[in-house]
């Protein structure tokens, strides 16, 4: 199974793919952690994309292409993954549709969350993660401890450098202006599952897999 999960910052694209990657075995492919570690090694990509990452700008396509190719194809990829922060603009969608049939990737489906604006810019500004696990979490559910729940790991929690408000909002109109057309790509393709963003995140889990559990039995029965 081959996911694709879409929206704007904050609207739990990467809370979502941890749980779906354990639930369903499939790994998680996240962009974004990708850059951020080569930031952390500060190997010459890292070195690179922080300036652009800090403005809360895109990486250049032409380098995306050549990380997201050398990812998919790893040997554990071949059973399915969830792709989360990309595709991001018309050229990466088209280039991602190319590896798939380069790589004999089975048909993808797109998962766009879709949640109110305000909501996720609060979100974003009370957004923690543990150094450690790479876990995620709201500054109200750890805010009276200093031990990481997922990993038990000592004063790992940190803010992210592009969830200032202002770095914040200005990724949400690079999401309009370069990302949103996207969702249009794949609309014509007929591979877009809405999902409301806005509900409790357990409930969001129950709605992307009763949405994958359907598509798949409409997928059994019109190729039976
Ligand atoms: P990236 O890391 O992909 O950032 P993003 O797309 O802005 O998404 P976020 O990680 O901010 O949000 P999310 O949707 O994952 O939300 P989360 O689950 O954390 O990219 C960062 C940068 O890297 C980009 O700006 C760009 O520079 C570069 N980059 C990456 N990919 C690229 C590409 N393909 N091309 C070019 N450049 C690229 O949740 C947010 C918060 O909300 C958390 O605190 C969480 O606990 C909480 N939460 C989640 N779900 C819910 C819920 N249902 N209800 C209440 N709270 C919730």
């Amino acid at each position: 199974m081959q996911i694709i999960l879409f929206g704007s910052p904050g609207v739990g694209k990467g809370t979502q793919a941890k749980i779906l990657s354990s639930k369903l075995n499939i790994p998680h492919i996240s962009t974004g952690d990708i850059l951020r570690q080569a930031v952390k090694d500060k190997t010459p990509l890292g070195i690179e994309a922080q300036k652009i990452m800090d403005k809360g700008n895109l990486v250049p396509d032409e380098v995306m292409f050549g990380i997201i190719k050398e990812t998919l194809q790893k040997p554990e990829c071949k059973k399915g993954f969830i792709l989360d922060g990309y595709p991001r603009s018309r050229a990466q969608a088209v280039s991602l549709d190319k590896m798939f049939e380069e790589l004999n990737f089975g048909s993808v489906c797109l998962l766009a969350i879709t949640a109110d604006e305000e909501e996720l810019v609060k979100r974003l500004a009370n957004r923690r993660a543990c150094r450690v696990c790479h876990n995620i979490f709201s500054y109200s559910d750890i805010k009276d401890t200093d031990t990481c729940p997922s990993c038990g790991a000592k004063n790992s929690f940190y803010l992210r450098d592009d969830d200032t408000e202002k770095v914040i909002r200005h990724r949400m109109e690079v999401y309009k202006s370069n990302t949103a057309p996207v969702l249009e790509y794949y609309q014509k393709l007929d591979k877009v599952i809405f999902i409301n963003g806005d509900a409790p995140v357990e409930q969001v889990t129950l709605n992307i897999l009763s949405a994958l559990d359907k598509k798949m039995k409409k997928q059994a029965a019109t190729s039976a």
